[in-house]
């Protein structure tokens, strides 16, 4: 495409100004792909108000550049152009106009690393850049030294990408009180402190199969940045020996900071000792590790149930959990909300209505099965949408996970064991 565009500065006190579009433009033109910076980099120097150039044809975004500055050096975070409007010189257009708002800065060094045939590699020599040959570029997750992250690595964790906090859907108050009480704190520990509030290191989730219980775990992890391992009761073994590889474990973890501890089927290794007499030793190192684990900060335990009925009562009094949650099923505004999050299609008041014990992930389950039936349709010659028919006809074939006893149940529990 050919036409008038211009280059122009960001504005950021324009109120028309939407970032959405300028991370829709990264998107469109593929530059974050195999780049040296994120779309989410992009986005966090958007808000920040560092420098941004954009090129506009028509009232459309069409190219635009991002940099954040430090000091006297600026680091170019993207140059995407829209794939429709390249070789027209705007990568170049750009750059001028950035040259201008970094020195306004205090800029006095413009740093790009690009990747060969990147979009805008031309303009960089077009625009004077200097190719620095052979320098390489490193990389490491600044949030652990080398040593923490073998020990992660040997327990199968990672730190998890950016991102899962925001692709868990809809609003429950788990949801709510994770955030507020667990990752806040967690997140912002001066403030804590400032104030004498102690941040959780050790919570209880407990909760129908399904309501997102691991998946909060994993993002609460993503949140924080911090690294997540996840203890897998099965694989400790019982009796004494699991008891010792616990003890182990959790000491070996002892040596990583910034980490959650996860601990999944918690019934496991923590049931009643009077019920399972082989769960004893587990039980009895479980106490003694935990006030231990909570000793420093920075860390986090998580541990997960079905049946919180069936864990030791010892483990359920005040100084081990500091937070015992109920993830329950979404009730039916909750469910609205899923609705929307989860099928395009669909009236969100009619499927709440349906989708009685549903959790989110039935609700996953309903959407695949909804889009299964449009693609079938599709590929049959009709039209590629999934539409409010498929979505009711995808929750009739599928069974709510949560019976309404087991809702019953929990509401008891919730009533009996939350700690919030
Ligand atoms: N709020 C949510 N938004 C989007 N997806 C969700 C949400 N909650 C759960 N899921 C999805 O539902 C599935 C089951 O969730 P998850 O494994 O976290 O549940 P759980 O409570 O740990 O279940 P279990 O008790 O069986 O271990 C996952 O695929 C997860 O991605
Ligand atoms: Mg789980």
């Amino acid at each position: 495409m050919t036409g008038q565009w211009r280059a122009l500065t960001l504005d950021y006190r324009d109120p028309a100004m939407s970032f959405e579009e300028v991370v829709r433009l990264i998107d469109l033109s593929g530059t974050a792909t195999g780049a040296a910076y994120s779309r989410s980099d992009v986005v966090e120097a958007l808000h920040e108000h560092q420098p941004a150039v954009v090129a506009v044809a028509s009232g459309a975004l069409v190219g635009a550049i991002v940099a954040r500055v430090c000091g006297a050096d600026a680091h170019l975070l993207m140059l995407a152009i829209h794939p429709d409007w390249r070789q027209q010189g705007i990568g170049s257009a750009l750059l001028r106009e950035l040259d201008q708002e970094i020195i306004h800065r205090g800029a006095r060094r413009l740093l790009a690393l690009v990747r060969p045939g990147q979009v805008g590699e031309i303009a960089f020599s077009n625009q004077g850049f200097t190719h620095l040959d052979g320098l390489h570029l490193y990389q490491r997750d600044a949030s652990m030294v080398p040593e923490e992250l073998a020990i992660v690595e040997r327990f199968g964790g990672h730190v998890p990408g950016a991102g899962l906090w925001e692709s868990m859907k809809g609003f429950s108050s788990a949801k709510g009180i994770l955030d507020r009480r667990v990752v806040a704190p967690l997140a912002h520990t001066e403030l804590a402190d400032q104030l004498g509030l102690v941040p959780p290191a050790a919570i209880l989730l407990f909760g129908p199969p399904g309501t997102g219980k691991t998946s909060f775990a994993r993002a609460m992890a993503s949140r924080l940045s911090w690294a997540f391992v996840e203890l897998h009761p099965s694989l400790l073994g019982q009796g004494i020996e699991g008891a010792r590889a616990l003890r182990d474990g959790l000491a070996e973890l002892g040596k990583v900071d910034r980490l959650v501890c996860f601990i999944d089927e918690a019934d496991e290794i923590a049931s009643d000792r009077s019920e399972r007499p082989d769960s004893q030793p587990l039980v009895n190192e479980l106490l003694k590790a935990i006030p231990v684990f909570k000793s420093r900060p920075d860390r986090l335990m998580v541990m997960a149930t079905n049946s919180i009925a069936a864990i030791d009562q010892a483990l359920l009094r005040p100084g081990r959990f500091d937070l015992i949650i109920p993830v329950g099923a979404p009730d039916e505004s909750e469910r609205a909300d899923l609705a929307k999050e989860f099928l395009g299609a669909g009236n969100p008041g009619e499927v709440a209505l349906r989708s009685a014990g549903f959790t989110p992930a039935d609700f996953a389950l309903v959407a695949q099965r909804a889009a299964q039936m449009a693609f079938d349709r599709a590929l049959a010659g009709g039209p590629p949408e999934v539409s409010a028919d498929d979505v009711l006809a995808a929750i009739a074939l599928t069974r709510a996970s949560v019976s309404p006893e087991a809702a019953q149940r929990f509401a008891a529990e919730a009533e009996t064991y939350s700690r919030l």
